[in-house]
């Protein structure tokens, strides 16, 4: 037996999976999907087969073709990886079918009422697979390394859509009255984190021949407007990247409990609603998952220990985009806001030195308990140090000759090495790689990304302590980023004067652009500012994103004045969210006293 993945029970000298049919009937009365998964092999198969499966419960297998009954057993439940479920395939299997049923507390799947939606009137469903969640909702080879097309057919109630990472292939009432079916097809071999669904009352716009965005009516034509840069985007990226290899480019606006900014789901990227700014100001998330088509979703990391791969990458990917559409000096703004979130994920993890290596080691630990901003920063400066050190033409023909090599294929930090030496020899070496990929926290020759904007905005953020405060006419005609690396420089331990000059003036609590609101809000709860708790409670209430429930919390938690406070917030906020954000929040909470 070979095992590959320390997050799956995928064994290579096994049948390998190469096709899913998958066929979901959605019940939002008992929050569970009854589902029927046909895995369809390589080759003719036979023997054992292990799959990883977590709160599924299994109804029967057999060979579709011959109705050949497959005996089945579970093994005994993984906190981390679920049940390993191992059949014995009859001689000659070239198919398998599994009729099962999921958890309503499956982790990979949430399911909200309707309160929690923007329409108040349907419920909602959506899933996040990344980084080992697929197996919640199908019994599989849960490892990126065996990568899978498929093909799906998903019942809803009538007046629901669905959507999932894949084409459409048309839709019809269905056989059971009241519902209606939805197909798709997805045609290119994509890691099974990949796998996405949605299901809500959507409504949708074209943006381009090729990018449409959908969400809930009540949203949906401020998305559009939010998100019409999209095709511009993808042009730039082709030019950077080569070919956008996915067809089409469509993008799902979610609830605002959904736990990450974005998620890269090929041909349906999924997104916060707080990227809804009305000024287009955060849409460097959507450059990101959009940078994803290739650094990701083409060339995919082999398992979540070389996950720096994905998103270091990507990162790096996001900011040459944002450079060809708006130039060198706002790309150093996003090196610098990228260097703050890199600078909290090394201090948070200041005891564990191992989790801030690029190629980990997560034999018994949950990618999501490692998951920071460490692979997506320190990663891209490692990309942009190879990039600086050969020079950008060179680069950019490796980045063509790295995607021409690896496409559609999952590797490691080991491959991407071996690649690396073979097109530059010496490179690695050169720069300091082993220290870079094994050492923990940041090697000496990290690339600094400098302005005059940011020089300026930093110089003014610390000359606060000494009683200089900025221009409000000037302060108010910085952009987004502009405010936010103002903010982020400022000192942590505010006045209350303090708090109420820079809110009165800029009327920051009042502000609907997340970014900046939640760093005010941060530095709000941290300096006690009362006239801000009300705002705070209404945003951990509403919004899921752990980016912006990490700090709030950790800022009310910190001081005994608001540490009860923040407990009887999440205490009414808890059900509302994901069960992702609660793992988080009551992970920030119990670092306290009672
Ligand atoms: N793929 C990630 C989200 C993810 C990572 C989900 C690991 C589950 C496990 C996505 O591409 C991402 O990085 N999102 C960021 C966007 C940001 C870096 C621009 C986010 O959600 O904030
Ligand atoms: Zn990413």
């Amino acid at each position: 037996m070979s095992r590959l993945d320390p997050h799956s029970h995928f064994d290579d000298l096994q049948p390998r999976t190469r096709r899913w049919y998958l066929r979901f009937l959605v019940d939002f009365d008992r929050k569970v999907l009854n589902g029927e998964a046909t895995l369809v092999f390589a080759s003719p198969g036979e023997g054992r087969l292990d799959l990883d499966s977590k709160g599924l419960t299994i109804f029967r297998a057999w060979v579709p073709a011959l109705d050949i009954e497959v005996p089945f057993e579970l093994g005994p439940d993984d906190p981390i990886l679920g049940r390993k479920l191992s059949l014995d395939l009859p001689p000659g299997t070239l198919a398998v079918t599994l009729a099962y049923e999921t958890s309503p507390e499956a982790i990979g799947l949430q399911w909200l009422e309707p309160a929690q939606t923007e329409g108040g009137v349907q419920p909602f469903l959506f899933s996040q697979c990344q980084a080992i969640h697929a197996r919640t909702l199908v019994p599989c080879q849960d490892s990126a390394i065996a990568r899978v097309s498929y093909e799906a057919e998903v019942v809803v109630p009538e007046g629901l859509s669905a959507v999932m990472s894949a084409g459409p292939a048309g839709d019809e009432p269905g056989a059971i009255p009241g519902t209606r079916v939805f197909r798709f097809a997805m045609p290119q071999p994509i890691p099974s984190y990949l796998l996405a669904l949605a299901v809500g009352e959507l409504e949708s716009r074209d943006l381009s021949p090729r990018a449409r965005v959908w969400a809930e009516p009540a949203t949906i034509a401020k998305a559009a407007w939010e998100f019409a840069g999209v095709e511009d985007m993808i042009v730039r990226a082709e030019q950077l990247f080569g070919p956008y290899d996915w067809d089409r480019y469509d993008m799902l606006v979610l609830p605002p409990s959904f736990p990450y900014g974005g998620m890269e789901n090929p041909r349906m990227t999924f997104l916060t609603p707080t990227l809804l700014a009305g000024d287009r100001s955060l849409v460097d998330v959507v450059a990101h998952e959009l940078a994803h088509s290739w650094t990701g979703n083409l060339v995919t990391n082999a398992t979540a220990e070389h996950f720096w791969l994905n998103e270091g990458f990507t990162v790096w990917a996001e900011r040459r985009i944002l450079e060809a559409i708006h130039g060198p000096a706002a790309c150093a703004m996003g090196w610098a806001i990228g260097q703050q979130a890199l600078d909290e994920s090394l201090a948070r993890f200041a005891d564990h030195p191992e989790l801030t290596v690029l190629r980990t080691h997560l034999d018994g630990i949950d990618p999501d308990d490692a998951f920071s901003s460490i692979p997506y920063e320190k990663g891209a400066r490692l990309v942009a140090l190879l990039e600086s050190t050969v020079g950008r033409e060179a680069f950019d023909a490796y980045v063509h000759a790295y995607m021409k090599r690896f496409r559609f294929t999952s590797i490691t930090t080991e491959q991407f090495c071996a690649f690396t030496e073979e097109h530059f020899p010496g490179l690695l070496a050169q720069v300091g790689a082993e220290a870079w990929l094994h050492q923990p926290g940041m090697p000496g020759n990290a690339p600094v990304f400098r302005s005059a904007a940011l020089e300026e905005l930093e110089a003014l953020a610390a000359a606060w302590t000494t009683g200089t405060r900025p221009d409000p006419e000037r302060m108010r005609a910085w952009n987004t980023n502009e405010l936010l690396v103002y903010l982020q420089h400022l000192p942590r331990e505010l006045s209350l004067s303090d708090c109420a000059w820079l809110d009165g003036e800029l009327r920051l609590t009042a502000r609907g652009n997340f970014e900046i609101l939640v760093e005010w809000l941060t530095l709000a709860a941290g300096a006690g500012y009362a006239p801000a708790l009300p705002r705070i409670r209404e945003v951990l209430v509403r919004v899921g994103r752990m980016k912006y429930l990490r700090p709030l919390y950790q800022a009310l938690g910190r001081s005994p004045a608001t540490r009860t406070l923040a407990r009887e917030i999440f205490a009414q906020a808890a059900p509302g969210y994901h069960a992702l954000s609660r793992r988080v929040v009551q992970g920030v909470l119990d670092k306290f006293p009672a």
